[in-house]
Formats: structure tokens, C-alpha cells, sequence
């Protein structure tokens, strides 16, 4: 399927151009799950149009780019992760030229745009599966073991749950590390390579500012495809390197990538970007996804991860920032996405622990990633009906939520919370409440993909606004904030005393305490208190930190 822009004319810039110290280095970056983001036609289902209109919201916001999560042609086996034609747009989401035309709003509003590439595998739809001959050499087929080859090739797992291997009519097998409707790709076949440019190419030429590399830890297996010899491996995932997952070859396709990305950029005046979506056991490891010639960026996992004590954030934020900064690299925090547990309930269900993680992330050196919804303070929804779940590991009785990393904190949350409802993944993609008191909450003409709570009426961008107390207003205020003291982004950080249970760290312009603790903590002020995620009072020069609660300090 070949989709065509109407009046197809110059790709339009992006703001800001130049190679410069790296725009992307302290960028705050929104995360729109376009399905569940804002529906401008009433199908219920979120599209490009919808995002579109909204763009003025992130604006106001204050973010400084948006990646898109893939809209591409897709059966939607798995939230369009399973591509069939990386270069249409599925028309659930719309069409090319509305792509075309979101990503001139955006630029016209001063927002970057990233989109998503998924290079791991392709949707079974994919006309190169569909051709017996080419799919024997882009995919990874093996004949099966056993007396007449009824058994897997290897003992690998699907992420998603079951056997990594499906069987095909012809006999022989092929490697599927998720569903078996995204059989995964050949990398050893240089025609794979070759278009994967191609498709980047073709984005970067309607002007996207950088891609988010899908599963970008494994597209290079081990030779031979070594059996494990261990029958939980999604426990693995993320804790060692697997022969799937983090092999050192994935390294020269990161490398070839930068080198497109610089040439493309350079040649136009622009930095365009790679984020790595890559689970690697260490922060050593995740590091080298961000060596001066490979991507630009990796989300930081292991902070996502960590349980909300004083000492376990310490040392993930001392080593991430360690070992980005052995390879020139900042660091990038998230705290939410698409395929994890809401913060707001991972972290024990407590909105004030989630606002105060936020105002830590905001207060560190690098660049931060925001999922749709947390700047409302959007809970994880855990009483879906089966009826309506589309995550396609519920169907494979897979594994818990980090569905392609290693599980969230079960200490600190409650039952049933750390792995999403039941472990799955649909319960963070509840269509976002934009207003009104009742479902769709403004999400679209028509109804919402996924059931909204009915008590979300409160947690909508029109009820929080202009209310100081609100998630949203404090998302805002501390995005401001961010743009106004120079160096926050990308400057230094120190760590200053604090009590037992407190993190205290200065930044340029200023000190950020963290209280981990249930209950209030009594300290000598150290400034005058710039924003706090919950009130902080300060008396003859004593500060009283709420319990769970962050605070910037003007120093
Ligand atoms: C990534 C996506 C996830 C998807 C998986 C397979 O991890 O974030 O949603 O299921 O890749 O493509």
C-alpha cells in the first residue's frame, strides 16, 4: 500500500536548527499513545487529527517534543507494534497527510516530533512474510527438532508468554520474540538493513526530528540461537544478557543509524535523534546504546524501576549518571509509558509519592520522557472487563506489566498493582479525560477503546486547570521553572546533606529535597522554597517536609 500527500512540498524545519550543544540533551519529551491521546472522529479510537487539535495543550504545557507511538498501516495485533507498511498511516489514525500535517503544526508551535521505529520484527501482514521466498530470507525460519521437527528450534520464550517460535504449514518454524503475529526479522540480511534506512529516510523527509527504536536491544541474536536451559526467562529480561536481548551486535546497526542521522541532520541544518528503547541488565550496559556514534538517548529503566526509598534512588541515580557520563552521554528518566504500571500506583498507589517522583526527575540532569496522563496524576485502571482487553500477553497468559523488562516494584505497591491488572498492559491505556463529568470525558465525539472510570471527572484537564493544587498545574509550573534556571537540564549536581530517608541534591539555581519518609521531616531551611509537590511550611528557619514530597529550594 503506497499512501500519497495530496500537495506534497518541502519538508517543514524544525525549530531551532544547528548541530549546537544537543537540543535533545535536557528536552522534555511527551509521550502520546495516539490511540488513547484524543479522537477527532468519534470511532472511539485516538488519531493523528486528534493530536493535533491538542497541540496547543503540550505547548502550554511546557514540553519541548512529542513522540508519537506508531500509527502505522497494522492489524493491531499489538498496538500497532506489529507494522505492515512502515510507510502508510493505518486508517484508524488517520492518513499521510495528516502525519504530514501534524508534524508542521507541531513545528509551528516550536515542538519537535519523534516517531517510532519498530526494526525487531514486522507484523505477519508485512508483504515480505506474506512471500514464501522473501520471508525465508528476511525472517528467522529454523527447522524444528524432534523425529519429524514437532518441536521448537530452541527453548526460547515469547516475551509476551508461550514458545518464541510458531510452526509453520510448510513444517519449519520462525522466531517470533513477542506475538506470533510479529515474526522477527533478519539481520543478518543486508536488504533488512538497507530498508529500515529507507524508512527513516522517508520520515525524516516529512520533517520527524528523531525516532524512538522499538525493542532496539534485539534485533541481533546469538549464532546458533543457544538455548537458554531456563524456563522463566522473562525474570531475565533486563537482569542478564540473553541470546535475544542486549547481544554486542546490536551496536554496529545503532552506529550505522547515528551516521544517517548525523548525515541527514548536518546536511540540513538539524539534529535529528535515536532513542533507545533497550532493557540491558546495567547502567554499563544500557550506556553503550549512547556512545558519542551510537543513539542519542535510552530510557532509563532502571530509575523507573526503582522502589521509593532514599538509598535505592541514590545509588541508581549515582550510577545511571555515572555511567552515562563515561560515554558523554546525559541521562534520560522516565517514570511512565505504555507498557508499565501508572507511577501514580506503582508507587504504592499514592499520588503524593507520584507527584514528588515527578518534581525528582524534573530536578535532574538529562532529559526527561512524560507518558500521556501523568501530568493529570492518572491512576493505573485495574477492573477492566476481559471483555475489553487487547493486550495481546493476556491472551498468552504472559507475564506481568514491563512486558519487555524486567518486572515493576511489587514491594511498594499494592496487590494486584505491580504488574497492571492481572500483569497486563491495557490498564495504563485508558483514553485520557480532557473534560466534562462523564465518559468520554471529552476524549472524542463517539465513546473510548477502553472504559474510562466513572470517577475520572475530577482528574481532567479542564477540572484541574487553573486550580494551583492540581497534578497538571504542578506539571506546568515545574516545566517553566525548568526553562527558566539555565543549566537545570544539562548543568552539575551535588548531593547535600540531608536526614535519614531524605535526598538533597543542588542544581544550578537550586536544592531539591526529597522526603521518602510517611511523615513529615524537620530540616534547617535551605532556601526560600520555589515549588513543592505538597505544602511546605518553614518557621524561624526550620522547613517541615511533608511525608513523600519534593521541594526546589531557590539558593
Ligand atoms: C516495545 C513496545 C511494546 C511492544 C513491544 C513489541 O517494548 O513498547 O508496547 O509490545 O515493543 O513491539
Amino acid at each position: 500500500m503506497t499512501q500519497e500527500l495530496t500537495s506534497p512540498s518541502p519538508a517543514p524545519q524544525a525549530p531551532g536548527t544547528g548541530r549546537g550543544p544537543g537540543w535533545w540533551r535536557d528536552a522534555v519529551i511527551y509521550q502520546v499513545y495516539v490511540r488513547s491521546f484524543a479522537d477527532s472522529d468519534g470511532d472511539g479510537i485516538g488519531d493523528l487529527r486528534g493530536a493535533r487539535e491538542r497541540l496547543p495543550y503540550l505547548k502550554d504545557l511546557g514540553v519541548d517534543a512529542v513522540w508519537l507511538t506508531p500509527f502505522y498501516a497494522s492489524p493491531q495485533a499489538d498496538g500497532g507494534y506489529d507494522v505492515a507498511d512502515y510507510r502508510a498511516v493505518d486508517p484508524l489514525f488517520g492518513t499521510l497527510q495528516d502525519a504530514d500535517e501534524l508534524i508542521r503544526a507541531a513545528h509551528d508551535l516550536g515542538l519537535r516530533v519523534i516517531v517510532d521505529i519498530v526494526p525487531n520484527h514486522t507484523s505477519d501482514r508485512h508483504p515480505w512474510f506474506q512471500d514464501p521466498e522473501l520471508a525465508r530470507q528476511r525472517y528467522l525460519f529454523r527447522p524444528g527438532k524432534g523425529e519429524s521437527g514437532e518441536l521448537p528450534p530452541n527453548d526460547w520464550e515469547s516475551v509476551f508468554g508461550g514458545p518464541a517460535w510458531t510452526r509453520t504449514d510448510r513444517g519449519d518454524w520462525y522466531l517470533h520474540l513477542f506475538a506470533p503475529e510479529q515474526p522477527d526479522l533478519n539481520w543478518d540480511n543486508p536488504e533488512v538493513h538497507a530498508e529500515f534506512e529507507a524508512i527513516m529516510r522517508f520520515w525524516l523527509d516529512l520533517g520527524v526530528d528523531g525516532f524512538r527504536v522499538d525493542v532496539a536491544h534485539g534485533m541481533i541474536k546469538a549464532p546458533g540461537l543457544p538455548d537458554i536451559g531456563h524456563g522463566a526467562q522473562a525474570q531475565l529480561i533486563g537482569a542478564q544478557v540473553l541470546p535475544f536481548f542486549d547481544q554486542d551486535g546490536v551496536h554496529a546497526i545503532h552506529r550505522a543509524w547515528r551516521r544517517l542521522l548525523d548525515g541527514y541532520g548536518d546536511a540540513r541544518g538539524k539534529q535529528v535523534i535515536g532513542v533507545a528503547e533497550a532493557w540491558a541488565p546495567t547502567a554499563e550496559r544500557l550506556a553503550l546504546y549512547v556512545r558519542p556514534d551510537e543513539l542519542h538517548q535510552a530510557f532509563n529503566f532502571q530509575f523507573l524501576n526503582a522502589p521509593w526509598q532514599s538509598d535505592a534512588l541514590r545509588s541508581v541515580i549515582d550510577a545511571s549518571l555515572a555511567a552515562t557520563a563515561s560515554v558523554g552521554a546525559p541521562t534520560t528518566w522516565v517514570l511512565s509509558n505504555h507498557d508499565v504500571v501508572r507511577h501514580t500506583t506503582r508507587l504504592g498507589g499514592s499520588l503524593a509519592r507520584a507527584r514528588a517522583a515527578t518534581l525528582l526527575m524534573l530536578a535532574l540532569p538529562g532529559s526527561a520522557y512524560l507518558y500521556q496522563g501523568e501530568e493529570l496524576g492518572l491512576p493505573e485502571v485495574t477492573d477492566l472487563p476481559d471483555e475489553v482487553r487487547q493486550d495481546p500477553a493476556f491472551f498468552r497468559g504472559g507475564r506481568a506489566t514491563g512486558a519487555v523488562g524486567p518486572g515493576t516494584d511489587t514491594e511498594s505497591a499494592p496487590d494486584g498493582a505491580a504488574g497492571g491488572q492481572d500483569g497486563f498492559r491495557d490498564g495504563c491505556r485508558v483514553p485520557l479525560p480532557w473534560s466534562g463529568e462523564l465518559p468520554p470525558y471529552g476524549f472524542g465525539p463517539g465513546g473510548s477503546w477502553l472504559p474510562q472510570p466513572a470517577d475520572w471527572g475530577g482528574l481532567t484537564v479542564a477540572a484541574q486547570t487553573g486550580d494551583p493544587a492540581s497534578t497538571l498545574e504542578l506539571y506546568r509550573a515545574a516545566l517553566e521553572l525548568r526553562r527558566r534556571l539555565p543549566g537545570l537540564g544539562d548543568g552539575p549536581m551535588s548531593w547535600a546533606p540531608a536526614p535519614d530517608g531524605v535526598l538533597a541534591f543542588t542544581r544550578p539555581g537550586l536544592l531539591c529535597t526529597v522526603n521518602t519518609l510517611g511523615h513529615d521531616v524537620g530540616l534547617p531551611a535551605p532556601g526560600t522554597p520555589l515549588l513543592s509537590s505538597a505544602p511546605v511550611t518553614v518557621d524561624d528557619a526550620t522547613a517541615q517536609l511533608p511525608g513523600d514530597s519534593c521541594t526546589w529550594w531557590a539558593i
